[in-house]
């Protein structure tokens, strides 16, 4: 990366990637790297950020970062797990304390550089079980709350710093202006990563690629926009297939076709592989599993694919950040939440190399780039679908019937959304399916029915969500469409759980 940046050690924090968001918000590259990355893998960085986790340092075993880090000469940013890390290593003393969650009143006391222009006090958001008992030698502290004696501290000679606070969370005041006080001033990185500098930067790199690019579209913004990078970098060498798996939205093999097209990729092939794919889930009810199948079953398909007629030695997908962070592929100590199909669903040997140029993007980043790179505005605009499709959107066995209802069921929910005016202002929008019957009436007759989940989110990077407030007139509507129009429906209901604790997903 030509650009300046700063690399998040991971030590585990629900938490961690927003310091990377916050950061990148001011035009400032970062990047999570495994909590024991060693100088080398973070060689050029201007500054590193030591984010929070769930350990304790007094631990046997506990995570540390690599030795080299500190004796790096670039600065060092200590937060929650990772400031009492900075005591520990520079022999101050941990305990463990009351544990302090939420908001508290944080009073700065010292003109640090990373306290600059914040004066007085701000709200400021804890959550840990450990404080500081001693502060090392050459430190000062610069805040304190009425539980945290050492609330941030500063070594200004040495450049290394440790907040026990939280500055990445919304709702810690100021808190990017704290994380920028440390990149931009402290640490001097250039404010210089910008979605055009990146598209330069990607399509200058990829265009080094030699022996044919296999690229999965699935008329999605991610593969979209990644097909329209690598087009621009290799041109004909760059051969693209769509592949109906039978877990594909309503109409949509005909819609990707015509985006194709006025997209200009060349001739892009269409595999028709619902058959095996279904064959495939037949019988597995298990979630990770069906995960799995779908991913093995794509990467089989695209092996056959790269084998017949025009070879290919690599495979691009379109995979984001947040599937990385999710499928627990950052080498940290999170845990896996859910393997993305195209992440933690491809096997352990695969005989073509590996091109995913949006690995480092959140979707506001990808459909800024998709937007640059003049993609009709219904792609980079339209809702975020799965590559599991369908499957991880019926409970249990993914059927041909429980598909067909989440199928049909989705696209009334997506019409009536944009009938409202709502589509645009809602994450994702959908029907699925469980294993659960209901007894409805229809006419005169009883029916032992499916029970539709209608499951609309609101989001900002897919990490955290909730559940729409939609209003009641418009769930109505749905509804009632639902009932009638969808076959051996025989009730609908709302989910209305965030997440965390639930997904956006069934599954
Ligand atoms: P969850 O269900 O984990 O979903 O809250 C978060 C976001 O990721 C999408 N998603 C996936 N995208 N491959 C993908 O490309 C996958 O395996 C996958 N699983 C979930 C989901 O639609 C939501 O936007």
């Amino acid at each position: 990366m030509a650009v300046d940046h700063i690399a998040v050690l991971d030590f585990g924090s629900q938490f961690a990637h927003l310091i990377c968001r916050r950061i990148r918000s001011l035009s400032v590259y970062a990047e999570l790297v495994p909590h024991d990355a060693d100088p080398e893998e973070l060689d050029g960085v201007k500054g590193i950020v030591l984010s929070g986790g769930p350990s304790s340092v007094y631990e046997d075993g506990s995570p540390r970062p690599h030795k080299g880090v500190f004796s790096m000469g670039v600065p060092v940013l200590g937060i929650c797990y990772g400031h009492q890390l900075v005591i520990d290593r520079f022999g101050g003393q941990v305990r463990r304390a009351n544990r302090e969650y939420g908001s508290a009143e944080l009073s700065v006391d010292g003109p640090a550089d990373l306290l600059g222009g914040i004066g007085g006090s701000v709200r400021a958001w804890m959550s840990h079980g450990d404080e500081a008992e001693r502060v090392p030698d050459g430190f000062e502290v610069i805040a304190h709350t009425a539980d945290s004696a050492a609330a941030a501290i500063a070594d200004e000679e040495r450049r290394v710093y440790g907040i026990q606070f939280h500055p990445e969370v919304v709702h810690t005041e100021r808190g990017t202006e704290i994380l920028g006080n440390f990149a931009l001033r402290i640490c001097g990185a250039r404010p210089d990563w910008k979605m055009d500098s990146f598209i330069e930067d990607q399509v200058g790199r990829l265009s080094g690629i030699e022996g044919g690019i296999l690229c999965g579209l699935s008329g999605g913004v991610d593969s979209a926009v990644a097909a329209a990078l690598l087009h621009r970098a290799v041109g004909e060498d760059l051969r693209c297939v769509f592949v109906d798996n039978g877990l594909l939205r309503e109409g949509e093999r005909a819609e990707a076709e015509s985006l194709f097209e006025s997209m200009g990729l060349p001739g892009v092939e269409i595999i028709d592989a619902s058959a095996r794919f279904l064959a495939r889930l037949r019988g597995i009810t298990d979630p990770e599993e069906k995960r799995r199948a779908v991913g093995d079953e794509f990467v089989r398909v695209f092996s056959e694919a790269a084998q017949s007629g025009r070879k290919c030695r690599w495979l691009a997908q379109g995979t984001l950040y947040p599937d990385v962070i999710e499928s627990g592929s950052t080498r940290g100590p999170s845990a896996v939440i859910k393997s993305h199909h195209n992440v933690g669903g491809l096997p352990a040997k695969l005989d073509m190399g590996l091109v995913e140029p949006l690995r480092d993007l959140y979707k506001d980043e990808v459909r800024r780039v998709g937007a640059l790179l003049g993609l009709p505005e219904r792609v980079v605009s339209r809702h975020p679908f799965p590559g599991p499709g369908l499957s991880v959107r019926v409970i249990g066995e993914a059927t041909p019937e429980k598909l067909a209802v989440a199928r049909r069921a989705s696209r009334i929910v997506e019409d009536e959304l944009a009938a409202a005016g709502l589509y645009g202002s809602v994450w994702q929008a959908y029907a699925g399916v469980g294993e659960d019957r209901a007894v409805g009436v229809v006419g005169d007759a009883r029916i032992h029915g499916r029970i539709v989940i209608v499951r609309i989110v609101e989001s900002v990077d897919a990490m955290t969500a909730d559940w729409s407030r939609i209003p009641h007139d418009v769930l109505e509507r749905l509804s009632n469409r639902i009932t009638n129009e969808v076959d051996g429906v025989a009730m609908v209901t709302y989910a209305i759980s965030s997440k965390p604790p639930a997904t956006i997903e069934l599954e």
